[in-house]
């Protein structure tokens, strides 16, 4: 059954252009079953009317917070108890900021302090009005508080510009939907007053403020390895390390001391993440042995070369023979040869899979006996993953067959809400022990 059945979701339409998007999304929600009841801010309805989401979703559109006819229908106290879950796409930059700021001076911004459901936003906006200091700040500030971002996804804007700030589509949103819904459901919240925040982060934040992986150590491996044939050539992979790189930058806004094991790849990372770059197979297994020791959290992404030259050549091969034969011999299993330490960090592995992605991901976990298995679906279309600035994912663990889907987003927010599991497994893991 679908997570979005029988379930009530106010939808907070913000002014963007994206706004008639928004149309879409709530027939999608709608199609899997849901109530949808939705809020315009004023902005909205520059870009679209009233009337078409009241005739899309059978309900009145609620526009203003001092309307005595509209307060008498149905007050906004009553209208924050309603919902499930808020939902605000497109969420421009303005609304943003005052949701950041607690400003209740229109209706949705006032919904959303009166509320204790989940609030989820799909970002919308020009690409520089995204990467402004001011709209990351404010975006760190609201995840910190357990709002989650949708987005926002890359490519062609209404301005013309081509960059992040692009709303996702809406059956991508109503995805991420459905997955805060289901984990909602698998992990219930707290009745405190931060209960919109995820269950890992509150358990996982001493102080509140989001770092759910403060005072943890997680070691990453990121990119290809590049095994030599001769001083020019090389064997290796078409692997970017745009994943691993996301979910370093990701691990450390969540407080995290990161150190990242990177192979040849063009990436710059802040300067606070502790970068180890190698070459080989056997360099990366080096600075990952030295490393693990203190390692809470281990996780490879690296597309590790599975084969190296039995003997690698001194001088450059010349092309004088008609056809040559590479004796290769297999590269350690950086990943198998840290879950194999007798004391071992909680362990999370990769998997590039073409079909039955559960069934090899499983196998794969129980093998290199694994605390997680993360398995990218390639040779999908829409998910060419190498290269890729975007990514899905379906996450596995032993416990109760465990199994999370993270819909198709850009990397960062694929890396995050993977941490988020990654912190819960880990809480409920150090509890067992
Ligand atoms: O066995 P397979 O290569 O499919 O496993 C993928 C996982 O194992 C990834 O997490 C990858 O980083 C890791 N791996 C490794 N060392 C290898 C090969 C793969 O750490 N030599």
């Amino acid at each position: 059954m679908s997570a979005l059945n029988n379930k009530k979701i106010l939808l907070g339409v913000t002014g963007g252009i994206a706004a008639y998007k928004s149309a879409i999304l709530a027939r999608r929600l709608i199609d899997e079953g849901a109530t949808v009841r939705v809020v315009m801010t004023q902005g909205a309805q520059a870009f679209i009317q009233p009337l078409t989401f009241q005739a899309l979703t059978g309900n009145p559109v609620h526009t203003d917070l001092l309307d005595p006819a509209a307060e008498a229908a149905m007050g906004h106290i009553e209208l924050a108890r309603w919902p499930d879950a808020i939902l605000i796409a497109p969420a421009s930059a303005n609304t943003l900021a005052r949701l950041t700021h607690g400003l209740a001076d229109d209706l949705l911004s006032t919904l959303c302090l009166a509320t204790d459901v989940p609030v989820h936003v799909a970002p919308a906006m020009n690409r520089l009005m995204w990467l402004n200091a001011a709209t990351q700040a404010n975006c760190q500030t609201l995840a910190a508080r357990g709002v989650r971002l949708f987005g926002p996804g890359n490519g062609l804007q209404a301005c013309g510009e081509t960059g992040s700030g692009r709303m996702l589509e809406p059956e991508e949103i109503r995805d991420h939907l459905m997955a805060a819904m289901q984990e909602s459901v698998a992990a219930p919240q707290s009745e405190s007053l931060s209960s919109s925040m995820p269950a890992s982060e509150m358990a996982n934040s001493a102080n509140g403020s989001g770092e759910f992986l403060g005072g943890k150590h997680i070691l990453i491996t990121a990119g290809p390895t590049r095994e030599a044939i001769d001083p020019v050539r090389y064997i290796s992979n078409h692997s970017s390390g745009k994943m691993g790189f996301a979910l370093a930058e990701a691990a450390r806004l969540a407080g995290a001391r990161v150190t990242l094991v990177a192979g040849p790849v063009n990436l710059q990372a802040d300067p606070a993440i502790k970068r180890i770059d190698v070459v080989s197979a056997n360099d990366m297994l080096e600075a990952v042995m030295n490393e693990v020791g203190s390692a809470d959290v281990f996780i490879s992404v690296a597309a590790v070369s599975d084969y190296r030259l039995e003997q690698v050549m001194d001088q450059k091969i010349k092309k004088s023979a008609e056809q040559m034969t590479l004796s290769l011999v297999r590269n350690p299993d950086i990943l198998h040869s840290v879950s194999a330490l007798p004391k071992r960090p909680f362990v999370v592995g990769f998997a590039a899979e073409t079909e039955q992605v559960e069934a090899h991901a499983r196998g794969k976990m129980a093998r290199k006996s694994l605390d997680m298995i993360a398995a990218n679906h390639v040779g999908q279309p829409g998910n060419p993953v190498f290269g890729s600035d975007t990514n899905a994912l379906d996450v596995f663990w032993p416990a109760d067959d465990g199994h999370a889907h993270v819909p198709a987003a850009d990397k960062q927010a694929v890396a995050r809400s993977l941490l988020n599991l990654v912190s819960r497994r880990l809480q409920a893991h150090q509890n067992a022990q």
